[in-house]
């Protein structure tokens, strides 16, 4: 058995928050040999999370900073190489939503918000997981969590699905660049799903969450896409819900 599966090592962005946090837990419950590091921008909301992973091997690795800013990006893989030697996936997941409306009455401010996070931000990690470990290693899986967003285009959440129709052109392009490396590159496209994101599009209105997917739902099909045989590569994964109320 390598490495790569015996004491597999992930880099989760986002991890402090909603799907994320939930992708943490449930490699944990897998797989209490595998090495995590966490990222996120709020220390306290990560060692939160951190503090609910008692099951692991190792305690994981937290990584603050902001996914917009790409030295971040080469510090965490840094940080990551030095503490645990390997980079077996990294799981592209911080995003935000911002405001939804008319395109004409989204700010320059949250335009730049939604693109450098949620397009940028997995771009530059990609750069640096390639760059600095995964060539190298000829091995590795990124797996970008997108959104329906990102294959159908929502009006009111115009820029919204620009950066994830963006992040889903990343996916498909570099995943074609990085197969002869033995590098699979995918993409996970869930419906709404219940996670705090739904507050900071509008603190004042709270959908319907009824038919929303959970986080657990998205984490399964990171720990389903992940745990396939090196040589079958999930492109795609389309989560809907099958009542949705949102
Ligand atoms: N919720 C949904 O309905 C839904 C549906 C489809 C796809 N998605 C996608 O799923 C992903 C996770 O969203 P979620 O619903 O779990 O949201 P969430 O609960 O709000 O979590 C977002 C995470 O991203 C991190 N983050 C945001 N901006 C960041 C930045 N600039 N730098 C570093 N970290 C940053 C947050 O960290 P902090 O602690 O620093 O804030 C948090 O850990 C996003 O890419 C989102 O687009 C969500």
């Amino acid at each position: 058995m390598t490495d790569a599966f015996k004491t597999p090592v992930f880099l989760i962005t986002g991890a402090s928050s909603g799907i994320g946090a939930a992708v943490a837990h449930t490699i944990a419950h897998h797989c209490p040999t595998a090495r995590l590091a966490l990222t996120g921008r709020d220390t306290h909301k990560l060692q939160t999370v951190a503090n609910t992973l008692a099951n692991l091997e190792a305690a994981p690795l937290l990584l603050t900073g902001d996914v917009t800013n790409p030295s971040t990006s080469t510090a965490w893989v840094t940080q990551t190489l030095t503490a645990f030697g390997r980079l077996d996936c990294l799981v592209n997941n911080a995003g935000v939503c911002g405001s939804i409306g008319l395109v004409q009455e989204v700010s320059p401010q949250m335009i730049d918000r939604m693109i450098d996070t949620n397009l940028k931000g997995p771009l530059y990690l990609m750069q640096a997981a390639l760059s600095q470990a995964m060539v190298a290693q000829q091995s590795g899986t990124i797996i970008n969590i997108n959104s329906v967003a990102g294959i159908t285009a929502y009006p009111y959440w115009a820029v919204y699905d620009a950066s994830k129709f963006g992040l889903r052109a990343l996916t498909e392009a570099v995943a074609e660049e990085q197969r002869g490396n033995n590098i699979r590159v995918m993409g996970i496209y869930p419906a709404a799903v219940d996670t705090p994101l739904w507050q900071s599009i509008d603190p004042n209105h709270t959908p319907d969450k009824g038919g929303m997917l959970t986080p657990q739902h998205v984490a399964d099909a990171v720990w389903y896409t992940w745990q396939q045989p090196a040589h079958c590569h999930i492109k795609e994964l389309i989560l809907s819900a099958l009542n949705p109320s949102v």
